[in-house]
């Protein structure tokens, strides 16, 4: 039976006739690099958790399937999730669900804390680079995990971690996270320097002060945890997904729509309205709303390059290169954080998209238009940026394998409907 679902799922395509604004109002959902990390952290509480704002995207059902497996009962009705991790029993996680995402790598440090041991596998998701997990396996083990590496599995123990000073080489997302969960444990303080300043990692520390943990300095490239303190589930809301809206506004950016959007803290889209005002937008930001009026045309902005937060996202840079594009200029991208991010470029040349390659700086002559065409997401952002391209293009775009797409967005094509796309989803 679930051959047969995966199937069809992979057959799935968008069908976008382009050329239509995207106009309205809309509500962003609660964000996915903010809920799974949390989703996983709820295994430290032992305890029954409610989190409002989970968004409904198939990277969550991984998660909740893996607390599952691990004996937690989850329950999930539309945003909203119940985690009851009191009945914890297991630590290995299964490699079939590895694979899936990268995210699986954050239980790594909420089963060191609950139990002194983890066993995983390398994590999947998306190909848009090596990914390797060197730094998380480096700063776990100055915290006194031991790491083993056996038949393609991962065996972290430690049952007596001691708390000390840790130097990412690399503000990592995902390792900062995984060090905050895993010093929780830890006998005494830590303290993460040169950590990743993204939001979401504010909202990690957030709902695990709410749990009754210490951490602060979450935002900052210094985060300071202090270890076993005793903590309890609680009820928490997961902040606004800011690569959601920025994909949004992007729409309405374009196709010379306008957009009113509300749900997250603006703060998070400073560098991307940065430069969707230097491309000819007009833009009005509020703390918790953004105004937005695209052009007719877009202008090339010159030069972008992606970087850690508050730099530009690297979760932005596909569909902001899919808008320009189409934009009067030319524009140097340059993709500073993952080395294999520009194949949904690639797939823009169909479209009619004068785009020239090398290595990781993208040169972009702006077309006066694109026309659709048939042609393939290969990862999640990737595949946003191709829908972006077909509400742009003149005719018809067929975007296919739209499972990337839905990794992490909800209800992606009714959205755009909603507010004025062509769009349909078929098998
Ligand atoms: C997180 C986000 C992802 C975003 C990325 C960068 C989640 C669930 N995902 O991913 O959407 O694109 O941040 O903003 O929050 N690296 C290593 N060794 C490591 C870890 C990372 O070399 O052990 C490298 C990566 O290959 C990459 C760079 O560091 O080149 C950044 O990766 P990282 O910040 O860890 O990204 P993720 O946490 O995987």
């Amino acid at each position: 039976m679930e051959y047969v679902s995966e199937v069809f799922f992979e057959l799935e395509s968008y069908h976008i006739r382009g050329g239509n604004p995207i106009r309205g109002e809309y509500r962003v959902n609660g964000a996915k690099n903010a809920a799974l990390p949390i989703l996983a952290a709820s295994i430290v509480t032992g305890g029954e958790n409610l989190f409002d704002g989970c968004p409904c995207i198939s990277d969550v059902a991984v998660m909740r399937e893996i607390l599952e497996t691990l004996g937690c009962k989850v329950r999930q009705d539309k945003g909203q999730v119940l985690a009851d991790t009191s009945g914890l029993s297991d630590w290995q996680v299964e490699k079939r669900l590895m694979e899936k995402m990268r995210s699986s790598i954050f239980l790594v440090g909420p089963l060191l804390t609950r139990c002194g041991r983890a066993i995983v596998s390398q994590p999947g998701g998306c190909a848009i680079g090596k990914r390797p997990v060197d730094i998380h396996k480096k700063a776990l083990s100055q915290l006194g995990a031991e790491i083993e590496e056996k038949d393609g599995q991962l065996i972290f123990s430690g049952s007596d971690l001691r708390g000390t000073n840790i130097v990412l080489d690399f503000p990592s997302v995902g390792a900062t996270e995984n060090v905050m969960m895993a010093a929780l444990g830890a006998k005494g303080e830590t303290v993460i320097h040169n950590g990743a300043k993204e939001p979401e990692i504010i909202d990690l520390q957030n709902y695990l002060n709410s749990c009754g943990a210490k951490i602060k300095g979450a935002g900052t490239s210094r985060i300071v945890i202090k270890g076993r303190q005793r903590l309890h589930g609680s009820s928490y809301e997961i902040m606004g997904d800011r690569i959601e809206a920025g994909t949004f506004l992007m729409a309405a950016a374009g196709t010379g729509g306008e957009l009113v959007l509300r749900g997250l803290e603006t703060d998070s889209l400073k560098c991307l309205i940065r430069f969707l005002r230097y491309a000819g937008c007009r833009v009005r930001r509020k703390p918790r709303e953004v105004w937005l009026r695209g052009p007719g045309r877009l202008y090339a902005v010159e030069k972008l390059q992606t970087g850690p937060y508050p730099e530009f996202p690297t979760d932005l840079q596909p569909q902001f290169s899919a808008l320009m594009t189409a934009a009067a200029g030319r524009t140097q991208i340059e993709e500073r954080i993952f080395e294999n991010r520009f194949k949904s470029l690639r797939e823009l040349t169909k479209m009619g998209a004068d785009i020239e390659i090398f290595q990781r700086i993208a040169i972009i002559k702006g077309a006066e238009c694109l026309k659709g065409a048939p042609v393939s997401a290969e990862d999640l952002r990737g595949g946003a940026a191709l829908v972006l391209a077909g509400l742009m293009a003149q005719g018809e775009t067929i975007v296919e394998n739209i499972k990337f797409i839905e990794r992490g967005y909800c209800d992606f094509h009714k959205e755009l409907k909603k507010l004025g796309a062509d769009i349909d989803r078929c098998i």
